[in-house]
């Protein structure tokens, strides 16, 4: 892994996968049956077939977008996603991922975010694509790297908006003919706020929803299998999908980095629980939701 000053400009970190550090938010986010099966087939699709489907009238840009609200799960997922799509295509070799720094590129700044997105798409992602057989680039807010040309706003120079949208239109365009087993994974809070050019490149978009009762309820359950790996005397509130069904009912609404959150803070309801975690009960969960008892 390079972290730091060795990055190349906009790059938020680079990796070589699979790796075992990788493992586990793929199976820790839970999603609706199907959309992980559809997510994963459409990354392998791109790596392992990209430069055979790059020769079709209609080639795939290897672009997915996942949008949704706050803490649904979409970064948490692209991350799992390209640690299992690199252990999927591993037979046929490795695979670089990188992040990018969304805020690296300015929008602001007169000229200078284009011939930064420029270098990005036409230099620095097409190099490290020469290293290893596949590439997978995370885009996390997508929406300030390809802002809507139609909705910018006027404090921003509209013409600046619209030379680096177009920067990334093209670099996108150029590396889904030239290389086409990169993969590009995106996220966004604000799909109005993607440009719409860009959105019409995707091959997959996935809109997330705030999970629902069922969901908070698992959340809530992986959460405490998690805690009772760390203190086993947890196994049975883990176990208890009655007590997972009753929580989750007063979290109606909630994110799922909010229910996760909620988890923790059972753990320091109390200052002899927040001691030893341990000694956590089923009422410091119900506690921890804010809303009293009776009362939902
Ligand atoms: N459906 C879910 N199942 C399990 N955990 C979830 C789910 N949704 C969110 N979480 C948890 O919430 C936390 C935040 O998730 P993540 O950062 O991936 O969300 P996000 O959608 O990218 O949010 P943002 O839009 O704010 O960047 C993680 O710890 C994740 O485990
Ligand atoms: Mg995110």
């Amino acid at each position: 892994m390079v972290n730091g000053p060795a990055l190349p400009k906009g790059v938020l970190s680079l990796h070589a996968l699979p790796a075992d550090h990788h493992e586990g938010p793929w199976d820790h986010i839970v999603t609706p049956p199907g959309l992980k099966e559809r997510l994963l087939s459409q990354a392998l699709l791109t790596l392992l077939h990209g430069r055979r489907l790059a020769t079709l009238a209609g080639l795939p840009h290897g672009l997915i977008v996942l949008a949704g609200p706050p803490g649904t799960g979409k970064t948490t997922l692209a991350r799992g996603l390209a640690q299992r799509a690199a252990l999927a295509v591993a037979p046929e070799g490795a695979t670089t991922y990188l992040e990018i720094d969304p805020h690296a590129f300015p929008s602001e700044l007169l000229g200078e975010s284009q011939r930064a997105i420029t270098r990005l798409l036409r230099d620095t992602i097409p190099e490290l694509a020469m290293r290893r057989p596949h590439t997978i680039v995370l885009i996390d807010e997508v929406e300030s790297f390809a802002v809507a040309r139609s909705a910018a706003s006027m404090e921003t120079n509209p013409v600046d908006v619209h030379r680096s949208t177009d920067a990334v239109l093209a670099g996108i365009d150029a590396i889904a003919a030239e290389l086409p087993r990169v993969l590009f994974l995106t996220t966004t809070n604000f799909l109005t706020g993607v440009d719409e050019a860009f959105l019409s490149r995707a091959d997959l978009v996935i809109t997330f929803e705030l999970p629902d009762t069922a969901t908070i309820a698992s959340i809530i359950r992986h959460s405490l299998v998690e805690l009772a790996g760390l203190w086993p005397e947890l196994a049975k509130l883990a176990a208890d999908e009655e007590l997972h069904a009753r929580v989750a009912e007063r979290c109606a609404g909630w994110d799922g980095r909010r229910v996760r959150k909620l988890v923790l803070a059972a753990l320091a309801q109390r200052l002899d629980v927040a001691m030893d975690p341990g000694r956590l009960e089923a009422d410091d969960l119900m506690a921890a939701t804010g809303v009293p008892a009776g009362a939902a």
